[in-house]
């Protein structure tokens, strides 16, 4: 049983998710909603936004992170290019870091780690460098720790985030093309020991071919495991 302490996961589809903790703040990680065709309709409304994390520059995790920014000005995570570009648009509170470290914001401690992806930003007709793509570990009110790999090729040193921060819960791309599939993603949760996981970045698009049964049957020997599969919109809690 995966116990979440008071916070509430959400999956708005894609790599978006939304966290509720015990004390009503919420966070967002990848913000891609307005456009989302895979996020529901009632979910696009947003309430508040005190946190958000972004994991590269690509549109479909950074679309409405310069709408949500200025409208709710919330404390913000990226890689330090990408904030820097954030910035250029006008949006405060954007707090360059890179892969390694850690912060507090808000409520939750982020350590940004490695991932194996690119990070050009569209913008307009030019692709600016963004800095590398990245995945972050968050620890939550409550202790809970969960990993969201962003989008990523699978990599040994899965293993020492594993190892490092203990992650209970991984949110992993499987949808293949852009990032891991199944096979991939298979081995990352050997790598990473979690024996809770939410599939995302599949389905969104016809290229994204990877599906949660098939990880499912590639992992059917690792005891314990949960792997939760959630509908957009769908939460854990
Ligand atoms: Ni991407
Ligand atoms: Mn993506």
């Amino acid at each position: 049983m995966l116990k979440t302490r008071g916070n509430k996961l959400t999956w708005l589809g894609h790599a978006a998710f939304k966290i509720t903790t015990a004390s009503g703040k919420v966070i967002l990680i990848d913000p891609w909603i307005a456009t989302n065709p895979a996020c529901p309709a009632e979910m696009k409304k947003l309430e508040r936004v005190d946190t958000m994390l972004i994991t590269h520059g690509h549109f479909d995790h950074i679309a409405d992170a310069v709408e949500l920014g200025k409208n709710f000005s919330p404390q913000i995570v990226a890689i330090h290019e990408t904030c820097a570009w954030l910035g250029s648009k006008g949006v405060k509170n954007a707090s360059g870091m890179n892969k390694g470290g850690t912060q507090k914001t808000g409520e939750i401690e982020a350590t940004m780690t490695h991932a194996v992806h690119s990070c050009g930003i569209q913008d307009g007709d030019k692709i600016i460098y963004g800095g590398e793509a990245c995945g972050y570990v968050i620890r939550l009110p409550g202790g809970m720790t969960i990993y969201h790999a962003g989008d990523t090729a699978v990599f040994s040193d899965m293993k020492l985030i594993g190892e490092l921060y203990k992650p209970e819960l991984a949110l992993l791309p499987i949808g293949d093309f852009y990032t891991m599939g199944p096979r991939e993603a298979a081995l990352a949760i050997r790598l990473l020991g979690a024996m809770h996981v939410i599939p995302m970045h599949f389905a969104t698009f016809p290229e994204l071919t990877g599906s949660p049964e098939e990880l499912k049957r590639l992992t059917q020997d690792i005891s314990g495991l949960e792997i939760h599969a959630l509908k957009p919109g769908e939460s854990v809690e």
